[in-house]
């Protein structure tokens, strides 16, 4: 008698999703579910979730339209020279200011809390 058996390993890698909270100009805050695997930034999380940031120069570091102050004691990376001399020409700018656009979307931010930062009218 002869008997075959075949073994099949699947392994699956399951991409996290993270909890960011995003609190808007009026005060509201909200709940966002962002997934971890498509190389996005807080200023295109926003925009999906249709939240009032504009993001003029698309993520390039050039207008700070994506600025938003930090409200969670989240680690984030040391901001670059790009985000640093773009916040030295804004307005609003706090200590705890840092632009969405330079804030990749992973696992370590899982929980933030970042308040949008005033327009210009
Ligand atoms: S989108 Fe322009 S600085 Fe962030």
């Amino acid at each position: 008698m002869y008997i075959c058996t075949q073994s099949f390993l699947f392994i699956f890698i399951m991409a996290q999703d993270i909890t960011v909270t995003i609190i808007d100009r009026e005060g509201v805050s909200h709940e966002l579910i962002a997934p971890t695997d498509m190389n996005m930034n807080i200023m295109e999380l926003c925009k999906s979730y249709d939240l009032p940031v504009k993001g003029e120069c698309g993520g390039m570091a050039m207008c700070a339209t994506c600025q938003c102050y930090l409200e969670s004691d989240t680690n984030l990376e040391e901001q670059s020279d790009a985000e640093l001399d773009m916040l030295d020409q804004a307005f609003f700018v706090k200590p705890n200011s840092r632009l969405g656009c330079q804030i990749p979307i992973e696992d370590s931010i899982d929980g933030i809390v970042l308040r949008l930062a005033p327009e210009l009218d």
